[in-house]
């Protein structure tokens, strides 16, 4: 069965928060015969169109893997070509503003050129008033580094051992705040979460995709909400 539905369920039945990991687009371009970062550039423009459907059925939070901190590992090229995908994102706010989203970026953003940096600062600052959806863009981004993080500033903060609870730790992640990612989407057919949301995940509904990132449209995410809507979640009651 073809994976997509041309409708959403209804309101009640959907998600507060998406996380999408997206994938397929090397793999997308080399059965074109084009260079990587062509399949990068196709993935990049699905982006805006899966952010809008988003916001028309009304989830509040979709949280979208970028660019990891093991992605340093692909050829200088690759990487460039991602990080110009990213700044030329981040510095077109005017569609944000349009659809009244609010845009934030996670991950560790130290490392990045200091022009994306201040792309960035600008892109949260600009649409930070912004209340349709929140869109969470995970850039340089990788769980287990999130977590470490987190446990650093809560020693930097001096709290002693006895005080250490989920709560305090999960507001020292990027996330702080923000609800769980309830649904994990990955397409291109892996089944993985390649060190995505690690901690925010613990109860979240993964569901994996054979479309490639590049082929993903509102229908597929359709049939997602579709599959979500069918699950019986008891976070460990009965
Ligand atoms: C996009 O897909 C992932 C990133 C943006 C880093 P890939 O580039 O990983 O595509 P495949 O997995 O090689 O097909
Ligand atoms: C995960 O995809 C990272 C992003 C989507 C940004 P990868 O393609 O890098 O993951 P692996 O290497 O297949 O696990
Ligand atoms: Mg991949």
């Amino acid at each position: 069965m073809e994976e997509k539905r041309s409708q959403a369920p209804a309101r009640e039945l959907l998600p507060r928060h998406i996380g999408i990991i997206m994938d397929g687009n090397g793999r997308w371009a080399k059965a074109r015969g084009l260079p990587r970062e062509m399949g990068h550039q196709a993935g990049s423009k699905v982006v805006g169109e899966i952010i809008r459907h988003c916001k028309k059925i009304g989830v509040p939070y979709i949280t979208i893997y970028a660019f990891s901190t093991e992605n340093w590992k692909r050829p200088a090229k690759e990487v460039d070509a991602l990080l110009d995908l990213l700044r030329h994102y981040l510095s077109n706010m005017e569609e944000y503003q349009k659809e009244n989203a609010r845009l934030r970026v996670l991950g560790h953003l130290e490392p990045l050129p200091r022009d994306l940096r201040e792309s960035i600062r600008r892109a949260e600052a600009e649409s930070a008033g912004n209340t349709a959806i929140t869109v969470n863009i995970a850039l340089n981004y990788g769980g287990r580094g999130e977590i470490i993080q987190g446990v650093r500033r809560l020693l930097e903060e001096g709290v002693s051992p006895e005080e250490v609870t989920e709560e305090l730790l999960s507001q020292r992640l990027y996330t702080a705040g923000m609800p769980d990612p309830d649904l994990i989407i990955r397409p291109s057919g892996e089944y993985r979460l390649s060190n995505f949301l690690l901690w925010q995940s613990a109860y979240s509904e993964l569901l994996f995709m054979n479309v490639l990132w590049p082929d993903f449209t509102p229908e597929h995410l359709n049939y997602a909400l579709h599959q979500y809507a069918r699950r019986s979640r008891r976070f460990g009651g009965i």
